[in-house]
């Protein structure tokens, strides 16, 4: 398929092509928790999670500073995220969507410092935040992994603005 013609996102920051450029590259969805000083459950989805370093382990994700849990997220001092798998599809809709409790009827159980763990997930990282960076209309927040346990099962993706399943690859399949 030919490219779109070239287009400079200065112009236009939030124009729907940019958007539908940055949707090409294709990710999993997670899910990142913790715990709020309250005592209350918090998490949503994210498909921005990726790896930064394995020595010292860090990971990093970017949450819209207009997100609710924003000042949850820079006061707790730690997060979990839960990388899902296709059979979370449902889980990965109700932590994006606006529900007043999104872990009402949804099992978890406490992980370091209490921060909620989805169970069945792919992957999970128990993290301490590490720092966290402004990034125009997100904060980056970078995290130390400080637990962190995988499983083996079929990724949810997302691509293009819809999720997608991986096909035609082991599940165990690694590329060097
Ligand atoms: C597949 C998918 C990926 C998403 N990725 C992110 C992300 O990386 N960062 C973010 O801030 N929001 C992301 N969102 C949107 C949030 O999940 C959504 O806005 C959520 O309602 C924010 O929750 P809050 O306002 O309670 O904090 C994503 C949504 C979906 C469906």
């Amino acid at each position: 398929m030919p490219p779109d013609p070239q287009r400079e996102p200065q112009r236009d920051p939030h124009c729907r092509a940019l958007r539908d450029a940055y949707g090409r590259y294709a990710t999993g969805v997670a899910v990142i928790t913790t715990l709020a000083s309250t005592g209350a459950p918090v998490g949503l989805t994210v498909n921005s999670f990726s790896s930064v370093s394995l020595d010292p382990p860090l990971i990093l994700w970017s949450l819209m500073r207009s997100a609710a849990s924003l000042p949850v997220f820079l006061g707790a001092g730690r997060f979990a995220v839960n990388v899902l798998t296709d059979d979370q599809r449902s889980l990965a809709t109700r932590f994006a969507a606006r529900v007043e409790d999104r872990f009402a009827g949804v099992d978890w159980e406490a992980g370091l410092g209490g921060v909620p763990l989805l169970p069945g997930c792919l992957a999970r990282f128990e993290c301490a935040t590490h720092s966290h960076v402004d990034a125009g209309d997100h904060i980056v927040l970078l995290g130390g992994v400080q637990r962190f346990e995988h499983g083996d099962g079929e990724p949810l993706l997302f691509f293009a603005s819809r999720y997608a399943a991986l096909r035609g690859v082991p599940a165990a399949a690694t590329a060097a």
